[in-house]
């Protein structure tokens, strides 16, 4: 495995109590493998991502317990000052809003060339001919005269190309995107998606991708993490989540998804909304939600069954569920 997360743990302490945002979170990513990361806002997805990356605010954060296994070495027993070699050069992030994360006074083409000059010792010529290398690998229209514009004048989907090339300029061996497309218009979504998934092809890297779009994830994703109030409830390869959920609110996000193989079946979005995470119901933490809920949900936290050597399910009834 190149990076395995075991057990992750993070609080917030809030005016309302302590906030267990990732609650024993566990999950892997292989190098050439995508594994795509779902569930509701609010459900840990970020922080989970913010802490494997080393950029999670603490405080208000705080990780209590877990490891972050990368290459070998557990991330979170590194100095601040190790932890940042790794990050850039062996693991990268692109998020959703590039406008704020890109420098709004520094020229694109110099934003990627300090890339090379500060961490490979470039020279400033080198290091600007391999910014217009990496702009028209991600395929900016002429990248060498747009390498002197400012990231407000290109396009949304234009900027995130360039956090794209900024994420691939050290060749890092795991990509996280978190909501790399939401900000874009669809027609957009899917050229971006499609490089990214292109690239990670090319390079082999491994990807973590953050999405609330059930509809990307069956293109480009190898496995699938289902997280539900800072908890994985179904973990599993691709196909199998799209040909039987192993866990009632997997169901439910697809059954909210428009898809063409179901054409004329009815779309339903999931009935309520997932808990404050200061006050997570009792039992299993989707019950107050669950179309299959009994009485052993409202008492007995499920734990994550094995449901195949390849996945597992968070709920007591993944049997019925897998055969409804
Ligand atoms: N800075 C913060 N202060 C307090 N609580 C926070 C903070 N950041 C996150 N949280 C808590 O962590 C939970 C998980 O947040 P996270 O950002 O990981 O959700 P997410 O799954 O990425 O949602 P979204 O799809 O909206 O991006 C939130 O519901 C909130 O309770
Ligand atoms: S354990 Fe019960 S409440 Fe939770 S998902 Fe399964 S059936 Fe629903
Ligand atoms: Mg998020």
């Amino acid at each position: 495995m190149l990076l395995e997360v075991r057990d992750l743990r993070v609080e917030f302490h809030t005016r309302d109590g302590v906030a267990k945002a990732v609650d024993g979170v566990s999950y892997g990513v292989d190098a050439g493998e995508t594994l795509a990361v779902l569930g509701e806002s609010g459900s840990g997805k970020s922080v989970t991502a913010q802490a494997v990356m080393g950029i999670l605010d603490v405080p208000p954060g705080r990780i209590t317990g877990g490891e972050v296994v990368f290459r070998g070495r557990d991330l979170l027993k590194l100095k601040e000052d190790e932890r940042r070699k790794v990050r850039g050069a062996e693991m990268a992030m692109i998020f959703q809003d590039a406008l704020s994360s890109l420098n709004p006074v520094l020229s694109v083409g110099d934003q990627l060339a300090e890339m090379f000059t500060v961490h490979r010792g470039m020279s400033r010529r080198d290091a600007r001919a391999r910014a217009v290398e990496l702009m028209d690998r991600v395929r900016i229209p002429a990248a060498r005269e747009r390498a002197g514009q400012y990231p407000h004048q290109f396009s949304g989907g234009m900027r995130q190309r360039i956090m794209i090339a900024m994420a691939l300029a050290l060749e890092p061996a795991l990509i996280i995107a978190d909501e790399p497309t939401t900000a874009l218009d669809v027609t957009v979504q899917a050229q971006v998606m499609e490089l990214l998934a292109e690239l990670r092809r090319e390079l082999g890297m491994g990807l973590i991708l953050i999405t609330h779009d059930l509809g990307v994830v069956a293109d480009v994703a190898d496995r699938i993490a289902v997280m539900y109030a800072g908890r994985i409830v179904e973990s599993a390869p691709v196909h199998d989540v799209y040909k039987a959920p192993a866990h009632p609110y997997t169901r439910g996000l697809l059954d909210s998804v428009p898809r063409l193989d179901l054409k004329g079946r009815e779309l339903r979005a999931i009935k309520g909304l997932p808990p404050n995470l200061t006050r997570v119901p009792p039992g299993c933490a989707f019950h107050p939600r669950c179309p299959l809920a009994r009485d052993v949900c409202r008492t007995d936290e499920p734990p994550l069954y094995e449901v195949s050597a390849t996945r597992g399910s968070a709920c007591h009834f993944w049997r019925e569920c897998l055969d409804d």
